[in-house]
């Protein structure tokens, strides 16, 4: 586990102060460096020692068969797995004779730094070989956020005390070892040399290598050029391989001499284009990079962030670990994100092999509220992805009997890839999780031409899903049997008031959109009597509840279930699924994740203020967050029914999830939906803010440890700053025309002419909770 010594807590960088070998998986994790398009881990410069080296694109895998032991109809015959692409990162040293390797010599100083603003990783550290000679290497990465095929490397060597030769060997990998993966179904399978060369060449101070993938049949290349500038006794050779291009410059650097090297590597990969197609693109891509220069790739990449901090950050005083860790949290979900393109957002970005590479619910439950309110145009392209995927969905839903589309509950490019029914397709929510998170979007921006093409389309495809999955039973409910709902330690239920409320806003948001467009949904052969069906099952839709115990059961029966025993599992036996059999999970009462809580933070209108209090205290005393995507959803909820010290402890664990690696596997990748929550458990949790139909209101309070939080949203063409302190809210336009929201239900139009300010109404104490013994999130009461 990553402990904060090692992270200086600063407002807008991660700052590492030591190396620790035996926790750089986790490193390379949080230094990682993308732009949604690339992924590149925050590796070694020299490449040796890691924990996983990783180099990604956005889309690239490799299929490999799902074997079962029992096969049944409809299981999917092949997997996707993210593939560790061409290493473009690597920079060798030698000194004298001796190769720069962290695991010889001495080191002497260390630090790396990730800077939230210029989005540069930067490493400084000072290193006596073996042999007593020292040098000081400084070197800059950056993937840029403007040119989506470029990365960059600026790397310096100074000899300190005594004349040295140095040597550095430039390169592009393919087909590194990696290490073997564990036995954890969150670690990806991993796959040997899953890249089949095609065409390598070098050339002065550059190279190329061109490869294929053996099943998926991807071309990928991968190209370096290099600029240096160094003292005179200088000698270049470049050489290529199969698996393997390399730039060699030597030099002999009197102390105090520096050998600067700037080395420009691009990618591109297709499906269909032709080798020579593919190496012209990133030579193409390689010549725009070489001709803006490194001063110029820097440059962009801090004004692009410069416009981005001016629209989303957010500000926390009074604790400035979560200060840091949101904006840790925001850089992070931006670099998944941001040039994306009609591609995935997968669960753990490009920062790691964890869950194979795949997307889930995650993109549109967890990072799509967050990005639609900062970048839509991400937001955007994340369910044009979606989109372009609806042809398999509706393959998909066809093979299972079903009508419309079925989203794969996980995938690279749109085919489902669960083998495992209770916990894969059967989550079959995520339809419901993609159409609110359009609806959410359109609410947000505006934005009709999206809505009457791909809003419409989306809704109306998996309208007809739940009305062909549900069905009216003899007491006029309408009832979606045996699906399983956000909490994997419960599967194939009936009726999960989550999947019922969430199919019930997708049935009446896919009614209202069709009547909006009726010619265009008519297109899609939806007349006036499709719309009334969804109408009816919508508004039977069956909610069951629990008269007993006055709370809603989390599915039918839910509350009948023996309990679990909390307390007879100790601490090691956490997470359950590694140490349970999911038969017994299923039949108990024990929570993985947020289920009914998450329900009442995205339908909060289906629930009343006291029902809200009661279901959140008795899952609590259920809720064993054994998912990161937990945390956040209940800061949400734990914040509106009063519990403000406890909103502040699962915002914190939210926001620490990666930096202090709760979950002890950081190392397979960032949680990018918990990075997102943070800015959820801010945002929804302590600003209260919720959206009904484009129009967003407001309820905030704030946890003692933070004395004031300001937000910055786009909504439509404007931007509103929301500021609260402890006492008082204050709303003020940035930019654009007026927007009318809502404080406490009180209707307020906010004008460019003067900020709004008013007080924030106090919430009475709610009596203790209580989580399963040993789940109770660490208290934040005195934040340092
Ligand atoms: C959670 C899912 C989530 C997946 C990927 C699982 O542990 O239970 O809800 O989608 O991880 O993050």
């Amino acid at each position: 586990m990553i402990g904060h010594p090692f992270y200086a807590v600063e407002p807008w960088s991660l700052r590492e102060t030591e190396i620790d070998l035996d926790v750089l998986g986790q490193s390379e994790s949080v230094f990682a460096l993308g732009n949604g398009h690339i992924g590149w881990r925050g590796n070694l410069d020299e490449g040796e020692p890691h924990g996983l080296p990783g180099a990604y694109l956005n889309g690239v895998y490799e299929s490999r068969p799902l074997p079962y032991a029992e096969a049944g109809y409809g299981d999917p015959e092949a997997g996707q797995t993210v593939i560790n692409v061409t290493n473009g990162k690597v920079i060798r040293l030698l000194v004298d004779d001796a190769p720069f390797d962290l695991r010889y010599g001495r080191v002497l100083d260390h630090e790396r730094v990730l800077d939230f603003r210029t989005g540069l990783l930067e490493r400084r550290v000072t290193w006596e070989s073996p042999m007593g000679k020292r040098v000081k290497v400084h070197s800059s990465r950056l993937v840029s956020l403007v040119q989506r095929s470029v990365a960059a490397i600026c790397y310096e060597v100074e000899a300190v005390d005594t004349e040295l030769w140095v040597v550095l060997q430039s390169e592009l990998v393919a087909n590194e070892a990696l290490p073997d993966g564990a036995a954890d179904p969150r670690v990806a399978a991993v796959l040997k040399a899953p890249l089949v060369p095609e065409e390598n060449s070098s050339r002065t101070a550059g190279g190329l290598l061109v490869h294929r993938t053996a099943v998926s049949g991807l071309r990928i290349a991968a190209a370096m050029d290099h600029h240096i500038q160094a003292p005179p006794s200088l000698n270049e050779t470049v050489e290529s391989f199969e698996d393997l291009a390399r730039y060699t410059v030597t030099a002999v650097l009197k102390p105090g001499e520096r050998l600067r090297l700037i080395k420009y590597v691009t990618y591109g990969w297709s499906q269909v284009r032709s080798e020579p197609a593919v190496r012209a693109q990133v030579e193409g891509a390689l010549a725009g990079a070489v001709r803006t220069g490194w001063e110029g790739l820097v440059d962009q990449q801090r004004t692009y962030l410069d416009d981005f901090w001016a629209r989303a950050d957010v500000e926390v005083e009074g604790d400035a670990e979560i200060q840091q860790a949101v904006r840790f949290a925001l850089f992070h979900v931006l670099q998944a994100g941001a040039r994306a393109e009609h591609r995935a957002i997968p669960a753990k970005g490009l920062t790691g092999t964890g869950y194979d590479g795949h997307a889930f619910w995650d993109t549109e439950t967890f990072v799509l509220p967050m990005l639609t309110y900062i970048v839509p145009q991400a937001a955007g392209d994340a369910l044009r992805w979606r989109y372009d995927t609806l042809p398999l969905a509706k393959e998909r839903a066809r093979q299972l009997g079903l009508k419309g589309a079925a989203f794969p509950w996980r995938t690279i490019t749109g085919a489902e890839c669960s083998g495992y029914w209770p916990a894969g397709t059967a989550a079959f929510h995520i339809d419901a999780d993609i159409a609110a998170a359009a609806v959410r979007y359109v609410g947000a921006t505006g934005d009709t031409d999206f809505e009457k093409t791909i809003g419409l389309e989306l809704l109306i495809q998996t309208a007809r899903l739940w009305r062909s999955l549900g069905h009216h039973d003899g007491q006029g409910r309408f009832r979606i049997d045996g699906v399983t709902g956000p909490d994997e330690y419960s599967a194939i239920a009936d009726n999960n008031v989550y999947t019922n409320l969430m199919a019930q806003h997708n049935l009446v948001s896919a009614a209202t959109v069709a009547e909006r467009y009726s010619d265009r949904a008519l297109e899609s052969g939806v007349d006036a009597e499709e719309v009334a069906s969804w109408r009816d099952a919508a508004a039977a839709m069956y909610i069951p509840y629990d008269d007993v115990l006055g709370v809603h059961p989390q599915a039918e029966g839910f509350t009948s279930h023996e309990m679990w025993d909390f307390a007879g599992t100790p601490p090691e036996k956490y997470p359950l699924l590694l140490h349970f059999p999911y038969f017994d999970l299923y039949r108990k009462q024990v929570v993985k994740q947020a289920d009914l809580v998450l329900a009442m933070a995205l339908r909060g209108e289906a629930f009343t203020d006291e029902q809200k209090s009661r279901n959140f205290a008795y899952y609590e005393a259920l809720t064993v967050r054994d998912s990161s995507l937990s945390a956040c959803t209940q800061a949400v909820m734990a914040a509106e029914v009063g519990h403000l010290q406890l909103a502040g402890d699962y915002l914190a664990e939210a926001a620490l999830m990666d930096l202090d690696d709760l979950q002890h596997n950081t190392r397979d990748g960032l949680h990018v939906a918990s990075l997102a929550g943070t800015w959820v458990a801010l945002v929804a949790g302590l600003a209260g803010m919720r959206e009904h139909e484009g129009t967003l209101s407001f309820k905030p309070r704030l946890p003692s440890g933070i004395t004031r939080l300001a937000v910055n949203l786009s909504l439509h063409a404007s931007r509103l700053r929301v500021e609260i302190t402890a006492n008082t809210v204050t709303y003020q336009l940035q930019d654009g025309s007026s927007l009318r929201i809502l404080h406490h239900d009180e209707p307020i139009d906010v004008t460019a002419d003067t900020p709004i300010t008013r007080p924030i109404a106090r919430i009475p104490p709610a009596p203790p909770l209580h989580q399963p013994p040993g789940r109770a999130p660490l208290r934040r009461d005195a934040p340092q």
